[in-house]
């Protein structure tokens, strides 16, 4: 008798990305990141190493930056995602994403959405950090192209911008 191949088994999830509710039909074993850029089109969170050290894949669950790489999609049911694709508001820039374009934060763009995901969680967590803080908080998100003087200039441009930092207003 033939054997029978049945290919992995899919759960039913849902997810609140960037404030809509979605629902995907996933493997367990899939990562949040593959996810947001296979099922959901969602491909500003880049994959650089896959394995938690560059931080291109970050976005923010529950309000903290975290690598999407690293994180299973079933462990994000019920919590809230945001990626770089929710952050302007009505064609309007984030003003940490004004501040990147003005200070020109980035070379490539490659390692960018992950580290303006982890920029908004800084300055949401602290409204108005030092130079060395910033350095601290942004630890985790490596740019090959080495723009880090730009990237902390930014940060700090992007403090007490109008409007606020909150992507929900
Ligand atoms: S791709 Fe996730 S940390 Fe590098
Ligand atoms: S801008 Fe190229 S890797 Fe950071």
């Amino acid at each position: 008798m033939p054997l029978e191949f049945r290919g992995p088994e899919r759960v039913g999830i849902t997810l609140n990305v960037n404030g809509r509710r979605v629902e995907v039909h996933v493997e367990p074993r899939r990562t949040l990141l593959s996810v947001l850029r296979e099922e959901l089109g969602l491909t500003g969170a880049k994959e650089g190493c896959g394995e938690g050290n560059c931080g291109a894949c970050t976005v923010l669950l529950d309000g903290r930056s975290i690598y999407a790489c690293l994180t299973l999609a079933v462990d994000c049911e019920g919590r809230e995602i945001r990626t770089i694709e929710g952050l302007s508001r009505g064609g309007e820039l984030h003003p940490v994403q004004e501040a990147f374009v003005e200070k020109d934060g980035y070379q490539c763009g490659f390692c960018t959405s992950g580290q303006i995901m982890s920029a908004v969680a800084l300055l949401e967590e602290k409204p108005s950090p030092t130079e060395e803080e910033v350095r601290r908080g942004m630890v985790g998100n490596l740019c090959r192209c080495g723009a880090y003087p730009n990237i902390v200039e930014a940060v700090l441009a992007a403090v007490g911008r109008e409007g606020g930092l909150d992507a929900e207003d």
